[in-house]
């Protein structure tokens, strides 16, 4: 009995001594996209300048508990001897322990909230953009701003386009429930509130793509509502406005993508759409929201090949390898590159395919037939169409003219 203890003892030891080696090592990660120890932006500086010395004076009062604790449970372990005389009390040992902690409170207390107003201004806005988290996506709204060429409201999905070097102000709020707005290289976390507009700076130093995550808990898919803030620099932002409020480019007569858009009309049009798509009696094919999505409407889809993501930013557009030839490449080149948008050899066919298949199976979106029934059979996100293979390759041919 005695050697199995033993041996469970030693076991367990070794589980937690490899639990804190592989934790620690993780610490180490440099391709750590949302590392909060790498800010990009002045706002995210901010937060860093806080949190560096508070780690710091947190670490050494930690490691000196820490000696403290071993030095006695070592030095006075039961070894037979006697019980020590037994005292109660120390009135001066016990007021300077409650009096230092009270002071480095204090201290970072005033620090923090320092952070906490530089991080709360508003008033030196240059740009807006609304923000609406809903399960499991987010939508961009960019309200008219003629000083950066958008004359006309644009709205995009899955990925926050940005020009660099300006104050961004993200005026957040939620159709369904809570989420949380979090680029790590650019600020702190802001709750996306029903009913609330909450605000967000973000401001980028360098052109790139910075990736993010929803961080409060929303649903079946909250772990795969994803977001990505592209900084691009001041000429290439205006480019990708530019492209976004082009007008919409009907696909060549008697193509299969001219097929695709006549699917996309007959299935895909009661949820999303695409500006400037017409139906067959010329009468514009505006999605209608409330008629089967619960949160009340779907990623608008025009220029879909402008983003690098689908389904939110849940699946990537692009294939792995030029995926990759994006978020890697230096910041003089990143924004040509994403401009490039995605082109028919770097479509991650898999996925959309799969998608457009059977999105239900995809991402996890609504539990079972009883909780469907439940919301009285009004689908969360994609729901199952029942496309034929022909459908498929038509809709991807059509999708990829959505440039
Ligand atoms: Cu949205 Cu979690």
């Amino acid at each position: 009995m005695t050697s199995v203890w033993i041996m469970l003892v030693k076991k367990s030891r070794a589980i937690l001594g490899f639990a804190a080696i592989s934790i620690v090592a993780a610490s180490c990660g440099t391709n750590a996209p949302q590392d909060t120890w790498q800010p990009k932006g002045p706002n995210s500086k901010i937060i860093d300048d806080l949190q560096r010395p508070v780690f710091a004076v947190a670490g050494i009062i930690g490691l000196i508990v820490a000696v403290a604790v071993i030095y006695t449970l070592i030095k006075y372990r039961d070894r037979g001897q006697p019980i020590p005389e037994q005292t109660h009390g120390k009135p001066a040992l016990e007021i300077t322990l409650t009096i230092i902690p009270a002071l480095i409170l204090a201290v970072v207390a005033v620090f923090t909230f320092g952070a906490i107003f530089k991080l709360a201004k508003t008033d030196d806005t240059e740009m807006i953009i609304n923000v609406t988290g809903q399960q499991w996506w987010w939508e961009y709204d960019y309200p008219t701003q003629n000083e950066f060429g958008i004359t006309q409201p644009i709205i995009s999905s899955g990925q926050l386009v940005m020009p660099v070097g300006t104050k961004v102000l993200l005026r957040e709020t939620s159709r369904d429930v809570i989420h949380s707005y979090w680029i790590p290289a650019l600020n702190g976390k802001r709750d996306a509130v029903p009913g609330r507009v909450q605000t967000l700076r973000l401001e980028a130093d360098a052109p790139g793509i910075y990736a993010g995550q929803c961080t409060e808990f929303c649903g079946l898919s909250h772990a795969n509502m994803r977001m990505e803030a592209v900084a691009l620099s001041k000429a290439d932002f205006a480019k990708w406005v530019a492209n976004q409020q082009a007008a919409y480019v009907a696909p060549a007569k008697d193509s299969l993508a001219q097929q695709g858009e006549e699917v996309f009309l007959n299935q895909c049009v009661r949820c999303h759409q695409v500006n400037g798509l017409m139906r067959a009696d010329g009468t514009p094919a505006i999605a209608a929201p409330d008629e089967n999505v619960w949160s009340g409407s779907a990623p608008n889809l025009t220029h879909l090949m402008s983003r690098n993501t689908f389904a939110g930013a849940s699946f990537d557009l692009l294939s792995k390898q030029c995926r990759d030839e994006v978020w890697n490449a230096p910041s003089d080149v990143v924004g040509t590159k994403y401009l490039a948008g995605v082109t028919e050899e770097c479509l991650n066919q898999k996925d959309l395919r799969s998608w457009l298949r059977n999105a239900p199976a995809m991402l996890p979106m609504y539990a079972n037939a009883t909780q469907l029934k439940a919301t009285g059979g009004k689908y969360r996100g994609m729901p199952y169409l029942a496309l034929t293979e022909d459908d498929i390759s038509k809709l991807v041919a059509y999708l990829l003219t959505l440039k």
